[in-house]
């Protein structure tokens, strides 16, 4: 057969047999059959050498031509079939991310983490910046820097728990109050001072509906320059009115703390009854509630620290956390605190 024919026959059948090429691999068999050793094309190559010269260049000229048309086809085809197999590859491989796991259920702060955020909270307000000290606590610091003479019952093992004995200095037991802080922290820094201290304290102490061996204070100091017992008074009432409402009365009453002169307990009007109903669930007909230890810093405390009390004064505070969290909630047994019944703790 004449060989510009079977280019022809070749070109013509070509584009049916390269789309009907439906994967890569059928296409490569396509393209080996139409430009391959044993296609017609080849063929036609193969044959050149035996054409008169007067037809070899024409033929060469059609041979390449048609060869090309060919190849553009295919390139055409290949990549229209790679676009289609990475479509359905990634199909086939999709994740879905959105697919829902294991859902863990989400737990809450605890009622007194709350009650110490929220105090704590209401102090950052008004300035005061936030400290911690070990628990594990020197006798000096605990009793004797706190202006807490040797003989105080509060030192006895009966009140105290002990881990090492010795002089004050070495003196190693489990802080009964957040108040060592106060001489940790002015031995630090510098005046003015306006910390507030929150904190585990250890006693020895059976437990029952009001006390526990061990809970929470937070303590609460103040040092500057003409500090009055009305400052004390004015920050305690703001305190006591962002925690317990707006109506809420305060009044102090004369107590004795070694490391304050003059010592007050704060109590504050019964939100519940608001003033003497007799049988008031919260207050039991009193009308207030007994709140916090607080008092000018006794001047010794302020020497202690190497302090000029001269020119110095402050005001000091403690609360227990458990408390202020019972009285809040009307809680009436402090174990239900440390339980662990979710059925509790739940409700906060
Ligand atoms: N530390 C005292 C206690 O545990 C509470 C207290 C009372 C702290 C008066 C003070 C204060 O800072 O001024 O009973």
């Amino acid at each position: 057969m004449n060989p510009g024919t079977v280019l022809d026959d070749v070109l013509a059948a070509a584009p049916h047999a390269i789309d009907g090429a439906d994967s890569l691999d059928d296409l490569d068999r396509v393209e080996s059959g139409l430009l391959g050793k044993a296609s017609k094309i080849a063929e036609v190559r193969r044959s050149m050498g035996s054409l008169d010269s007067a037809e070899r260049p024409r033929v060469g000229a059609r041979l390449s031509e048609v060869t090309e048309q060919i190849q553009t086809m295919l390139a055409a085809r290949r990549s229209t079939l790679e676009i289609e197999d990475e479509a359905r590859r990634l199909g086939e491989e999709r994740i879905d991310v959105t697919l829902e796991s294991y859902v863990f259920p989400r737990g809450s702060l605890h009622l007194i983490q709350q009650t110490i955020d929220e105090i704590v909270d209401i102090f950052v307000g008004l300035g005061y910046l936030v400290a911690d000290g070990p628990e594990a606590e020197l006798g000096w610091y605990n009793f004797d820097a706190l202006n807490t003479p040797p003989t105080h019952p509060s030192r006895l093992e009966s009140d105290t728990m002990y881990l090492d004995y010795g002089d004050p200095d070495d003196e190693l037991l489990l802080r009964t109050q957040t108040s060592p802080v106060q001489v940790r922290w002015m031995e630090q820094h510098q005046p003015p001072v306006y910390v507030v201290v929150p904190g585990k304290v250890y006693r020895q102490e059976t437990t029952d509906a009001t006390h526990l061996p061990v809970f929470h204070q937070i303590e609460g100091l103040t040092v500057d320059e003409a500090i009055r017992f009305s400052d004390l008074k004015g920050t305690l009432a703001h305190f006591s009115r962002a925690f317990f409402g707006p109506r809420t009365e305060v009044r102090l009453r004369p107590h004795f703390f070694p490391f304050t002169e003059p010592s007050a307990e704060l109590d504050v009007s019964c939100f519940s009854c608001d003033g003497g109903v007799a049988g008031c669930r919260v207050c039991g007909g009193a009308g207030w509630l007994e709140m916090l230890g607080c008092g000018m810093v006794d001047p010794n405390v302020l020497a202690a620290v190497g302090y000029d009390p001269e020119t110095l004064s402050g005001f000091a505070f403690g609360m227990g956390v458990e408390r202020m969290a019972m009285v809040r909630h009307g809680i009436n047994d402090i174990r239900h605190l440390v339980d662990n019944d979710l059925r509790f703790l739940r409700q906060f």
